[in-house]
């Protein structure tokens, strides 16, 4: 992403690919659909050229803009608050995926492929911490992700930590 420099050539062999496997599965399926789902419009967009490939990622950014908003819905109901860090984690990259967006519908598409890269070193990072630590956390909480319903009486929003749904070792 800081390589804003390159041609659109050589910016596209550089991206890395992002692909699906078993170690981003979260076992949740609403989570792991949205997330494949997400790989998928990064694949395509990264596949494509031009302006099919501007408007693969301008859909890429629509799709985010849900995948982020479900999951901050579900901390919110499971008493989560919106100073959580894994709500600026996602607004962070939100802003920087807009300003591409913004930048590349008035001529600089070679930001594009330099966001894919960027989106392809963060998102298994953000899946396999945050993501995960946030399932796990819904799953002890009985809340179904299909239906954002608890299964049983909501728990007790004192009894939920913010390190319990960040997913990091103790700390945002
Ligand atoms: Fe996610
Ligand atoms: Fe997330």
């Amino acid at each position: 992403m800081s390589d804003t420099s390159a041609t659109s050539e050589t910016a596209q062999i550089q991206t890395v690919p992002l692909e699906w496997s078993e170690a981003l599965a979260l076992n949740d399926a609403k989570t792991d659909d949205t997330h494949q789902e997400f790989i998928e419009l990064c694949q395509q967009t990264a596949a494509a050229a031009g302006q099919a490939q501007l408007n693969l990622f301008v859909e890429l950014v629509a799709h985010t803009v849900e995948h982020f908003g479900q999951e901050e819905r579900w901390m919110l109901a499971a008493g989560l608050n919106a100073g959580h860090c894994h709500f600026s984690e996602h607004r962070n990259v939100l802003e920087v995926m807009k300003e591409v967006e913004r930048r590349a519908q008035q001529g600089d598409i070679h930001l594009i492929p330099n966001m894919l890269e960027a989106l392809a070193e963060w998102f298994p990072v953000h899946a396999t911490s945050m993501d995960a630590g946030l399932v796990a956390f819904l799953q002890t909480a009985g809340f179904d992700t299909r239906t954002e319903t608890f299964k049983g009486p909501p728990p007790k929003i004192e009894l939920m930590s913010p390190e319990q749904g960040c997913g990091t070792a103790g700390h945002c």
